[in-house]
């Protein structure tokens, strides 16, 4: 499914290995949870829901890179995702991912542009 192009945030409210932007995506007519961050200078963004359990990641909003700035980390059980691929590499869902959404970053803003992602 398609979605129109729409606009999450600034860009420049995402910092490298900082803070989350949250917001929703429509599943089924039925708003689903997201996110965006930053890593290695580009936007990238995913459904909000653990691989392990389908729960949110942030227990403390916004906040799903680990300690080190490096890794995205489920507060629940401690699956660990690169932020780039969404790839679990280590926890209970070790070699799943996260299901990642397109986005775009367009004249400083960060844009959503289709609700689904695959990688290869
Ligand atoms: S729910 Fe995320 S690691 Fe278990």
């Amino acid at each position: 499914m398609v979605d129109p192009a729409r606009v999450i945030c600034d860009s420049s409210a995402l910092i490298e290995g900082g803070k989350g932007m949250r917001f929703s995506v429509l599943r089924d007519g039925k708003p689903i949870p997201a996110f965006v961050i930053r890593y290695n200078g580009g936007a990238h963004a995913y459904l909000n829901q653990c691989a392990h359990i389908p729960v949110e990641l942030d227990w403390i909003e916004g906040e799903f890179f680990d300690s080190s700035g490096l890794y995205l980390i489920c507060t629940t059980h401690g699956a660990t995702y690169e932020p780039d691929s969404g790839h679990c590499i280590m926890g209970p869902c070790k070699g799943q991912r996260l299901t990642a959404l397109e986005v775009a970053e367009i004249d400083g803003k960060v844009y959503l542009t289709h609700s689904e992602k695959n990688h290869g």
